[in-house]
C-alpha cells in the first residue's frame, strides 16, 4: 500500500514490535532500491496496539482509509477486542480487508455480526 502512495501505519502487541520493525525496515529498503522516485512512495511507521486499547488506538490517530488484516481471527476470546478495535479505527469511509481462514462457521458469523 505504501508503494500506491498510502501512509502506512503498521500495528502488533509490544513483545512483537521488534520483529514487525525488522519486516518494515526490509520492505522499505527494497521500496527504496527499486523505486527511485521515490516521490510516489508514501510512508510506513510500526506502532504498538493492544487491540482494546484505547490509549493505543488514539495515539495511531483514526480513522484509517483502510485497515488490513490478515491472519488475526484466530482465537475466540480475542473476537470482541478486535472487532472493538476495527469499529474505532473507522471512520465512515473506511473499507476493512481481513483475510483469515475461519476455524467454523459459527466463530466465523460472531466475528463479523
Ligand atoms: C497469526 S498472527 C498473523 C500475523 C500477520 N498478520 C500475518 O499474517 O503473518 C496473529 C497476529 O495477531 C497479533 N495479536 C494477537 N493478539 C493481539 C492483540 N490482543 N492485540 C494486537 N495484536 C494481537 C499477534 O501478535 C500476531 O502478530
Amino acid at each position: 500500500m505504501a508503494l500506491l502512495g498510502g501512509d502506512v501505519t503498521t500495528t502488533d502487541q509490544a513483545e512483537v514490535l521488534p520483529l514487525l520493525m525488522r519486516n518494515v525496515e526490509r520492505n522499505r529498503s527494497w521500496i527504496s532500491q527499486s523505486n527511485p522516485d521515490s516521490d510516489s512512495v508514501g510512508s510506513i511507521t510500526v506502532a504498538e496496539l493492544d487491540w482494546g486499547n484505547k490509549e493505543h488506538i488514539k495515539a495511531v490517530e483514526p480513522p484509517f482509509d483502510y485497515i488490513v488484516g490478515t491472519d488475526v481471527v484466530y482465537s475466540e476470546h480475542l473476537l470482541q477486542p478486535l472487532m472493538e478495535t476495527i469499529t474505532a479505527l473507522s471512520g465512515p469511509k473506511t473499507k476493512i480487508l481481513v483475510a483469515s481462514v475461519p476455524l467454523s462457521r459459527d466463530y466465523f458469523c460472531k466475528a463479523v455480526v
